[in-house]
């Protein structure tokens, strides 16, 4: 244990906050808390090597009001806006009231409030073309109470996640009375391998324990703060505070591994247009989830277009996954930069905390940019492009609001592929004696300046399952064929991984991980 988290486990929580100010304090200054090492995460499941995109009900919502209904309600909103084009896939409830322990000690629906069960909501949001993200507690019990935490049951309830088809799992701190943070996520992330399902690993212990300096191996994500707010009630000034603490744990994170300042309240009643904005380009800048919490069924044009700008995302995005940092600080007016991206250009934001317009001076050389014919800027909110410039710019930064700017020596601002799917279920049906070839497809596109290589299908499927990719510019088909010769009568199911890297950078991507059903309703022959 580092000393700082020796000290941590004899503070008192009112201690621990000072602390938390008090190192807040001190990131935004640009010095750093603690430069140790979090160990190595293993990449092996390729899951989430850009920061993970999606949606969850806490920040708007609260518990109450989450059910089945408003989760499909999301869902579809999520895709009809465009936002799963963009990138936004991880959706699913909260502390909802989601499920409770049954007498024989495994986990079941509420089905008052889920009528489909946590599978069938599953299914629905995969059909979606979205991942099924769902929530739980390391302690005997969720914060509110209302649900079973996982404290003993560690193994059995990974399993239920598992059969729920969970693809991201938050897993909340409340009630752990005792508990080491260190030991009891090991032993969840040990659940989740034993379960033999690619969940992404969420740790929501709110920075306590310092999960960055141990938590790489064990997990893909960690909260580094307490709640960015209440339910239903965005707080700029703590979301500010949050970001200045955050960015000084920049040496932490890394492809498939990183710093979570809290799900977004971008959207949220009481922010201004520019509040929003800052926001946003703060947890691009620093490679920061970018779990969406507002109610996007009902957003502004505003919100949508903050929300799905695919300049700003590319930066969340981008391949390298370095996460930025603040460089300079003075006068309320901060440089966050420290963010190359895969096509050698680098991304920067910005910061005018003041009411009054400012003027800043960026030289080339303090970014550690080397140009000899000059450097092109690229404002990655208005979208236009200005230079080549010398030496450096000058810029005049709005009051409270922020400028994201992209730097290159080249005119072309890429943007690495982002991407998503039509649905991540195939399901089909086989009846009779006769052997038959059953065919379903999904269709795998990306937003980007160029078309992936094809996709390629890991060799460890089922022998009555075969699939086939096809490229069209973007666009990627993977045809799943199925043939049921010599099954026996019952439920059949495959996890489909593909992989790509990306062509400029030549980085691994996130696995693509979609499920395959067959139920085959009679014996059938071998042929
Ligand atoms: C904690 C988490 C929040 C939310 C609530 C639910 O406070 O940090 O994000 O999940 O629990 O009670």
């Amino acid at each position: 244990m580092s000393l700082l988290g020796f000290i941590w486990k004899f503070m008192n929580p009112r201690a621990q906050f000072l602390f938390f100010t008090i190192a807040g304090l001190l990131a935004g200054l640009g010095v750093q808390v603690e430069a140790a090492d979090s160990g190595r995460h293993d990449t092996a499941d390729g899951l989430v090597l850009t920061p993970p995109m999606g949606w969850y009900p806490w920040n708007q919502f609260g518990q109450d009001p989450q059910n089945e209904g408003l989760i499909k309600e999301i869902g579809e909103a999520v895709v009809q806006s465009g936002m799963r084009d963009v990138g936004y896939s991880f959706v699913g409830p909260d502390e909802g009231i989601c499920f409770r322990r049954s007498t024989n000690g495994l986990l079941s629906t509420v089905e008052s409030r889920y009528p489909s069960g946590l599978r069938g909501l599953g299914d629905y949001i995969h059909r979606l073309g979205l991942k099924y993200a769902l929530y739980t507690d390391a302690g005997t019990n969720t914060c509110s109470g209302a649900m079973p935490g996982t404290k003993g049951h560690e193994f059995e309830d990974m399993r239920s996640f598992a059969d729920w088809r969970c693809d991201y799992l938050k897993i909340d701190w409340c009630n752990t009375d005792g508990m080491d943070p260190a030991n009891a996520y090991t032993r969840l992330h040990e659940a989740l391998l034993r379960s033999g399902r690619p969940i992404v690993h969420s740790l929501c212990s709110w920075g306590v324990g310092n999960p960055w300096n141990w938590a790489a191996p064990v997990g893909h994500l960690w909260r580094t703060t307490g709640d960015i707010c209440g339910p239903g009630r965005a707080d700029y000034g703590n979301a500010e505070k949050i970001a200045f603490f955050n960015q000084g744990l920049y040496p932490h994170a890394g492809p498939g591994y990183w710093n979570d300042p809290d799900m977004l309240i971008v959207g949220m009643a009481g922010l201004s247009e520019a509040q929003n904005r800052t926001i946003f380009s703060l947890w691009c800048l620093m490679a920061s989830p970018l779990i969406a919490g507002n109610d996007v069924r009902a957003m502004s044009a505003s919100t949508l277009a903050i929300l799905t700008n695919l300049e700003a995302i590319a930066v969340n995005q981008d391949p390298l996954g370095i996460q930025g940092h603040v460089v300079s600080h003075t006068n309320g007016l901060s440089i966050w930069a420290g963010k190359p991206l895969f096509d050698g250009s680098q991304a920067v934001v910005i910061y005018n905390e003041q009411k009054v317009p400012a003027p800043i001076r960026i030289a080339w050389s303090e970014l550690g940019l080397q140009t000899s014919s000059g450097i092109y800027v690229r404002d990655l909110w208005s979208h236009r492009s200005t230079g080549p410039f010398a030496e450096g710019i000058t810029l005049m930064v709005p009051g409270q609001d922020v400028l994201m700017l992209r730097l290159a020596q080249t005119k072309a601002f890429p943007i690495p592929p982002i991407t998503s799917a039509d649905t991540y279920l195939i399901s089909l049906q086989a009846s009779g004696p006769a052997a038959q070839t059953l065919t379903g497809q999904l269709t795998v596109k990306t937003v980007g300046t160029d078309a992936l290589h094809l996709w390629q299908v890991r060799r460890d499927l089922p022998d009555w399952l075969s699939v086939k990719v096809s490229k069209h510019g973007k666009s990627q088909t993977f045809s799943n064929r199925i043939h049921t010769a010599g099954l026996a009568k019952g439920h059949y199911h495959a996890v489909v991984r593909a992989d790509n890297t990306e062509p400029v950078s030549r980085k691994p991507m996130s696995a693509l991980y979609y499920d395959v059903d067959l139920e085959v309703q009679d014996d059938v022959a071998m042929k």
